[in-house]
């Protein structure tokens, strides 16, 4: 393959970014993102603020263009997110209880229903756990009782039967974690009573308070073996060192669960971290070496 989704697709897996919508007028950015990418995934426009922005008044126009630029251009989409305890529109902080654990199933029907059957895989909850501990993170949602993430699963599951349904975090691809046993756990748990989960995001910010070791491989088979995918769904790396972009390519290689992997923004100047200079894209649109240690790990498999 001499595109990144091209080679992907040598192994069955897919590869992604994140599209921000505000870009999609650019064109040195689509013919990148157009060029390489087979799965997107809109980097803000599917969240709580801005796709419900008053309570039962949804906004899709953001994120439609996205879904729109995907179809016109065969891609397909990871819904992101639909519970998250950041980029909450303000009557959305101000509910508590039942009130708001209503609010959440209403607004898990409201988007999954406009894109039921386009979507091939939602973030259904981000980040429920918190770093350190690996006990619940103590958000609004989490304050509605312990059962609210199945909750969201459940309802997610009847909103659209055809999307995957994920649990999304960072900071749980090192196995030897307090928080990525949490979430094992949880997943574990999840099968085990058959709450509707299919598969883990690991979000793959990598950076020094987040270094990649060569255990994210036994975290991906460990998941794995508990009968749901993994992806790879927010992938970047502080300096984008080459071997360390191969060797997270390779970890997901060797895991055939492991569905696909998206970057964390097309070029560095896209990236939340640009001051990293994190993606496989330099600011003129230019290769990076990581871009070819990836392609190149893509193409070995
Ligand atoms: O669009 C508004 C603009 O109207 C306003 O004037 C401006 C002033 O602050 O803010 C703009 O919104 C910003 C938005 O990005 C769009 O650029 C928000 O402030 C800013 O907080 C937001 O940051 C995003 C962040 O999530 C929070 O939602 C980042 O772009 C996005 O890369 C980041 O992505 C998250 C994933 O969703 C979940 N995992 C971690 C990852 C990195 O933080």
């Amino acid at each position: 393959g001499t595109t990144l989704g091209a080679a992907a697709a040598r192994s069955g897996r897919y590869f992604g970014t994140a599209i921000n919508a505000s870009k999609l007028g650019d064109p040195a950015y689509t013919t990148i993102a157009g060029r390489e990418f087979d799965m997107v995934t809109p980097e803000n426009e599917m969240k709580l603020d801005a796709t419900e922005p008053r309570q039962g008044q949804f906004v899709f126009t953001a994120a439609d263009r996205i879904v729109d630029w995907a179809a016109e251009n065969g891609k397909r989409v990871r819904g992101h997110t639909l519970v998250w305890h950041s980029a909450q529109p303000q009557w959305l902080q101000s509910l508590s209880g039942s009130a708001l654990r209503q609010a959440m199933v209403d607004h898990i029907n409201g988007v999954m229903g406009h894109y039921k059957g386009r979507i091939y895989a939602w973030d259904v909850v981000d980040e429920a756990f918190a770093d350190g501990t690996g006990g619940r993170r103590n958000s609004n949602f989490q304050r509605t009782g312990d059962d609210w993430i199945e909750v969201a699963f459940r309802v997610a599951r009847a909103a659209d039967p055809d999307a995957r349904l994920c649990y999304n975090d960072y900071n749980i691809e090192n196995w030897t974690w307090a928080k990525t046993q949490s979430v094992y756990n949880m997943v574990k748990d999840f099968k085990q009573r058959a709450v509707p989960i299919d598969c883990v995001g690991f979000q793959s910010h990598f950076n020094s308070g987040n270094p990649y070791d060569a255990g994210f491989r036994t975290t991906l088979q460990n998941f794995a073996a508990l009968g749901v995918d993994v992806q790879i769904t927010e992938l970047d790396i502080q300096g984008a060192p080459a071997a360390t972009y191969a060797a997270v390519t390779g970890d997901c290689l060797a895991v055939p669960r492991c569905a696909g992997i998206t970057v964390w923004g097309v070029r560095d100047p896209d990236s939340w971290r640009s001051g990293d200079v994190p993606l496989l894209f330099d600011g003129n649109g230019d290769k990076k070496p990581a871009y070819t240690a990836v392609l190149d790990a893509l193409n070995a498999a």
